[in-house]
């Protein structure tokens, strides 16, 4: 499948997990690819198995975190393989604590990675969308942007706000062919729920195949997605298929 023939994707968390298997599914579909995080060795990895199939890609390292590492990171995709097409938000932390425990700083650092990180790559890409007639924007939200997450209030407020990034751009850039959806999974097998099932088993002495079942439970799960079935729903809203879909949180259970 060549959908993407001729498209450049931005793909930011890409060295693992969900961004990971986007940036190689963006990858086989004929996408040139960015892929971006902190981790150079993980960045590069990705990039040599997309080279390996045949593909174009490119590591850039910066911390979404930070407006100036974010804006220098895109300066750096776009020389290499051009303007960016497709942007896919998927760098994300989580972590597990009473909100009593919540001190400022892990607030900040939460609600920085995930939502500020997203706007500034959305500012570093649609001024040059609008000028090229078209973009997609993907956003991996989570189930904790629609309903509220204990243990993880800061990332549910983040994930909330990143689904009103969404919407709100989906409406303010119709006029420019730009679309703006937000993917809203349940549990995925990846570090960050293997970070989950660790924090449970620690606070409730749960074994782990009891503290998996919890968790999948409380997402009301029958079974948990893996990184590919993420990939394959970001692939549809990048593709043709995703033209007129816009402003949508399509939750993945
Ligand atoms: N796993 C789930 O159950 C689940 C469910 C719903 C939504 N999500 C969302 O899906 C997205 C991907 O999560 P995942 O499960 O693949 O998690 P993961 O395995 O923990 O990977 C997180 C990714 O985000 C990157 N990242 C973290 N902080 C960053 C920063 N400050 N700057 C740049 N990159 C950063 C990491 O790169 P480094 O190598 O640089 O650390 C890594 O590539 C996240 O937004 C998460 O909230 C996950």
């Amino acid at each position: 499948m060549s959908t993407l023939n001729g498209k450049m994707a931005v793909v930011t968390g890409g060295g693992r997990g969900i961004g990971k298997a986007i940036a190689l599914t963006f990858a086989g579909a004929g996408a040139a690819v960015a892929v971006a995080g902190r981790n150079r060795a993980a960045l590069d990895a990705v990039c040599a198995t997309i080279a390996a199939r045949g593909g174009r890609a490119v590591a850039v390292v910066c911390d979404v975190a930070d407006a100036a590492q974010v804006y220098a990171a895109f300066d750096t995709a776009r020389a290499a393989l051009g303007p960016c097409d497709i942007l896919v938000n998927n760098a994300g932390v989580t972590y597990s604590a009473r909100f009593a425990d919540t001190d400022d700083a892990l607030w900040d650092q939460v609600v920085r990675v995930n939502l500020h990180g997203a706007y500034y790559c959305c500012k570093a890409v649609v001024p040059t969308m609008i000028d090229h007639g078209g973009g997609r924007i993907i956003n991996i939200a989570s189930m904790a942007a629609v309903v509220g997450m204990p243990f993880s209030v800061a990332y549910s407020a983040a994930k909330h706000g990143l689904l009103g990034l969404t919407r709100s751009l989906a409406l303010e850039l119709q006029r420019y062919h730009i679309t703006a959806n937000a993917i809203c999974p349940a549990w995925v097998e990846t570090d960050m729920m293997a970070g989950a099932i660790d924090a449970l088993v620690e606070k409730t002495g749960r074994s782990r195949d009891e503290a998996r079942a919890a968790l999948l439970a409380r997402g009301g799960q029958q079974r948990s997605i893996s990184p590919e079935e993420v990939a394959v729903a970001a692939l549809r809203l990048a593709g043709p298929d995703g033209a007129t879909i816009s402003g949508e949180a399509i939750m993945l259970q």
